[in-house]
């Protein structure tokens, strides 16, 4: 059914009525129109003129329709996706979850377990040897705080790296400093960066310090576990006044990465720096090590076309 005749653009869509011309709203109605006064004809070009007139309306309508079909579905497309984000962040999440639980049950409960039998010994040897109660006093005393230095740190670790709080220069620091005694790693950070990053007065938001935190924990931990490297180079920039980049490389056996499946590692690395409006991508061959590229906004979560340009032009050396 054709529309109703409009004066003025269509609210909902106001391109529609725009071909509705001054000249054919100054025409009477059809006559056979509710609207239209009695005995009035239109004569054969004005006829014309009007059906061609409507069919510009109906096509513009259907144009509409098939507009709002295609937003809509790409709306229902970006919810889906939102959703399977948050899936993979509470997956991540759980996993993080296990491995200090793990940690808690296993390793600490144990160390503990055996601190608490010694203690015990000591009681007994109290009455009979003095020396060798201070001796094993003294062993348990030392595992207490190997308890408490490496296992109760690294907990609290994992669940939140508090070294952020000074920036991220040394937070790296920290994190590299664990796999010193498998590769090689060299960190370069520019002067502009470095300057942002000051510890005393640091001008990186805390939760583009953390991304970039998280995600080089991801990087690096592929690095020791896939790719057999010797040497790894992380690089931090600034690209312009509030995005940064960095370029995570390794010399190792690379992968070919339209056949790997992306696990947890790269899908956590998408959900943070996608949901923090910034880019990423891997580029690795087959014996030509890998490069990760992250560029990071400050605190918009908007697409960065800025930082997609500065992706598409970065290579791998
Ligand atoms: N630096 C790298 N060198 C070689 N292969 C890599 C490297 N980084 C990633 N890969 C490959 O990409 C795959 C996907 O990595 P991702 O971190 O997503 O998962 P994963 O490490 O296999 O498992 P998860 O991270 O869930 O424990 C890896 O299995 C590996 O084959
Ligand atoms: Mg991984």
């Amino acid at each position: 059914m054709l529309p109703k005749r409009r004066r003025g653009p269509n609210p909902l869509c106001p391109q529609v009525g725009a071909a509705v011309t001054d000249e054919l709203l100054q025409k009477p109605c059809a006559p056979d129109s509710p609207d239209s006064p009695s005995g009035e004809n239109w004569s054969a070009p004005e006829n014309t003129l009007m059906a061609q007139q409507l069919e510009i309306y109906a096509r513009e309508i259907q144009q509409y329709y098939w507009d709002q079909r295609r937003l809509e579905k790409e709306l229902r497309s970006q919810v889906e996706e939102l959703r399977q984000s948050r899936q993979r962040i509470v997956a991540v999440e759980e996993a993080l979850r296990k491995e200090i639980a793990e940690l808690l049950h296993g390793r600490v409960q144990t160390r503990l377990v055996v601190a608490w039998h010694k203690l015990g010994q000591c009681l007994d040897l109290l009455d009979t040897d003095m020396l060798k109660a201070k001796s094993v006093l003294r062993q348990t005393r030392d595992e207490i705080d190997l308890i408490r230095e490496r296992d109760v740190r690294q907990a609290a670790h994992l669940l939140h790296p508090s070294v952020i709080q000074i920036g991220v220069r040394p937070a790296i620091q920290s994190l590299v400093s664990t796999y010193a005694d498998f590769f090689k790693i060299t960190v370069t950070v520019d002067p502009q960066f470095a300057r942002m990053d000051d510890p005393l007065d640091n001008h990186v938001p805390e939760e583009t310090r953390l991304i970039i935190y998280r995600v080089l924990e991801e990087a690096i931990t592929n690095v020791y576990r896939h790719a057999k490297a010797t040497e790894v180079r992380i690089g931090l920039s600034m690209s312009g006044e509030k995005c940064v980049t960095m370029v995570v490389e390794d010399n190792g056996i690379g992968f070919d990465a339209s056949r790997s499946k992306p696990g947890l590692g790269l899908t956590s690395i998408a959900d943070r720096v996608g949901a923090a409006g910034g880019v990423w991508k891997i580029d690795s061959a087959l014996d030509h090590g890998a490069c990760l590229f992250v560029g990071l906004p400050f605190g918009a979560p908007e697409p960065n076309r800025y930082l997609h340009r500065i992706a598409a032009r970065h290579q791998v050396p």
